[in-house]
């Protein structure tokens, strides 16, 4: 895979794919991790005397214009970031678009308009595809977190100009190759809701993993597997099976709760109490890791070399049932050896100590994916 490095940028004009998808509430970005993502890639174009044609989507618009989902705010918070104007154009492709991208300057930045108001970017059209590369003279994908899905400017644009991958897609690739080959004991926690959903990671990391911890609502099929009561809690029942399934790869790498917290009902004033994971009473809902379970937890993860974790150990969106998730963030923050915070839900839970970690993807189901050992389309398209 071709590298920045490889090319000579003076003044051409660089379609870089970025993945601005950021949670905007009344016109402000409310997280700008992956905006600051993209900035080395976007400062060393600059320096290099590109033009800098910036391409992301926002959101599921599915081919509609959805004015929620412009990528006005992101602009201003770029620039914000950037300390230099970040141009907003309104479309991707129009002869409007290509008189704007014509009169560009070596060292200007523009960023193009949600790339998904455009049905045929998710059908991967050729036609799009073809549009959008003759707006630039070569192509940069720098948004790792959007390479797990066969999309027009992910998947084709690669194939139709000279392309290479950005700083922060060489970042990721090198970091979780690491997982891949990791230095030992390796200790995996994982958590969030559906065991179906990380099925294919699981399997993949078996041979390699000492540990495998759960916590999250992932661990109520194991319990119901157990023959245990869960009480109300989220169970989901196409679970089961592959719970079945991991419990005879993993049996004795494979650690499960002492205890959770369970509450009354699901609000920040409900009333709550940690029991032992055979206690769950009949109408409660378990939430979140019991105190004796962090300690476990923690006394496992203290002896890995390197660690990878994906997914809330509770149900953290609510405050009062966030504990276990954020113990175990900082617990991680401070830790000696390599630890990988997969992306998705999982950074909006670690993100007072981001700067802590070896590595934090950006990646939600690009990064569950990549370490399941799947093709991702966007990374095949620069091979
Ligand atoms: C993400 O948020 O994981 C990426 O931006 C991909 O978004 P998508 O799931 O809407 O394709």
């Amino acid at each position: 895979m071709r590298l920045l490095q490889d090319f000579n940028f003076k003044n051409k004009t660089v379609l870089v794919r970025v993945d601005f998808n950021v949670p905007i509430e009344k016109g402000k970005v409310l997280d700008n991790s992956r905006i600051k993502a993209a900035i080395p890639t976007i400062n060393y174009l600059v320096k290099k005397n590109a033009k800098v044609l910036l391409l992301s989507h926002l959101g599921q618009p599915k081919g509609n214009r959805v004015q929620k989902l412009s990528l006005v705010p992101v602009s201003q918070e770029l620039s914000n970031l950037l300390k230099k104007p970040v141009k907003q154009l309104k479309d991707c492709v129009s002869p409007f678009i290509v008189a704007q991208i014509e009169s560009m300057k070596s060292g200007e930045i523009v960023l193009l308009e949600n790339v998904r108001f455009y049905k045929e970017e998710e059908k991967n059209d050729t036609l799009f595809a073809k549009k959008l590369a003759s707006l630039a003279d070569m192509y940069v994908n720098d948004a790792f977190s959007v390479c797990h899905r066969k999309h027009a400017s992910v998947a084709q644009l690669p194939k139709l100009m000279p392309s290479c991958a950005g700083l922060q897609l060489q970042k990721e690739i090198e970091e979780l190759k690491k997982v891949l080959n990791p230095k030992k004991p390796f200790v995996v926690l994982l958590g969030g809701a559906k065991v179906s959903d990380k099925l294919a990671l699981i399997e993949n990391l078996a041979k390699r993993t000492d540990k495998l911890l759960i916590g999250g609502a992932m661990i109520f099929p194991f319990l119901k597997l157990k023959g245990l009561n869960v009480g109300k809690s989220k169970l989901e029942k196409e679970s089961l099976e592959p719970a079945e399934e991991l419990v005879k790869i993993f049996s004795n790498k494979l650690v499960l709760p002492t205890d959770v917290v369970v509450a009354e009902d699901l609000s920040e004033k409900a009333q709550t109490k940690a029991v032992k994971i055979e206690e769950i009473p009949e109408k409660w809902f378990g939430v979140d890791l019991g105190p004796e379970t962090i300690k476990d937890f923690e006394k496992i993860l203290s002896q890995a070399a390197t660690i990878f974790w994906n997914g809330p150990v509770g149900l953290f969106e609510i405050e009062k049932f966030a504990k276990g998730t954020k113990e175990i963030a900082k617990f991680l923050a401070n830790h000696n050896g390599f630890v990988v915070i997969g992306g998705g839900e999982t950074l909006s839970a670690v993100s007072n100590y981001k700067d802590k970690y070896g590595h934090v993807s950006m990646g939600g189901g690009a990064c569950l994916d990549f370490l399941s050992g799947k093709e991702l389309p966007g990374i095949k398209a620069l091979e």
